[in-house]
């Protein structure tokens, strides 16, 4: 954490995506000054629809996470260095309805301009503000495969968010 955020163009970032959210993994984090929630997700992309730079996410509705992103306008993706791996594992593994995650992961919390929570760990951070969401449904898959690998047991069809990057901070 040697220099500070600083706000970027999401084009000038030069992270391969893919990398970046399938390998080093992501906090989406919702809620407000009173109350939010985190957890670690590492399917999702970026890019650009309906001209504007976009993000999307997959949420499960049993996560605890799921009820912030429904109730809030907005959440934020944050990235971090390698050095973050186990606060991540910790976010993915553990539920915010059971325990203070972000003090048991060793994460500071912050809220940006937007009042979107955050984390001053985080090497990038996107505030992002909701433009469309919808339940995946099994009739939509056209390969069965996805579908029985992580659909066949007990727990709902992911919802995506698909959210407009209002602000993107790196350092
Ligand atoms: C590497 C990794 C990636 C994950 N990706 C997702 C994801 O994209 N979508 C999702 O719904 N859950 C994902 N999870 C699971 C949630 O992070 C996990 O269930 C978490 O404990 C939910 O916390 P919560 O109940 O506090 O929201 C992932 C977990 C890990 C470890």
């Amino acid at each position: 954490m040697n220099d500070k955020l600083k706000e970027v163009k999401p084009s000038d970032l030069t992270d391969n995506l893919i990398r970046l959210i399938a390998s080093d993994w992501m906090l989406v984090t919702a809620g407000d000054r009173n109350k939010f929630n985190t957890m670690t997700a590492n399917w999702g992309g970026m890019g650009y629809l309906w001209n504007r730079n976009v993000v999307f996410v997959f949420i499960r509705p049993e996560r605890y996470t799921y009820e912030f992103m429904e109730r809030n306008e907005g959440f934020t993706l944050t990235f971090f260095d390698d050095r973050y791996r186990d606060a991540l594992n910790l976010c993915g593994t553990m539920s915010g309805r059971d325990c203070d995650k972000v003090t048991e992961a060793g994460l500071t919390p912050f809220f940006t301009e937007s009042g979107l929570p955050a984390f001053a760990e985080a090497r990038i951070v996107l505030e992002c503000r909701k433009l469309y969401a919808s339940q995946l449904t099994r009739e939509a898959f056209l390969e069965s495969e996805p579908l029985k690998t992580h659909y066949s047991t007990k727990g709902g069809l992911h919802k995506i968010y698909i959210a407009e990057i209002i602000r993107c901070l790196a350092r």
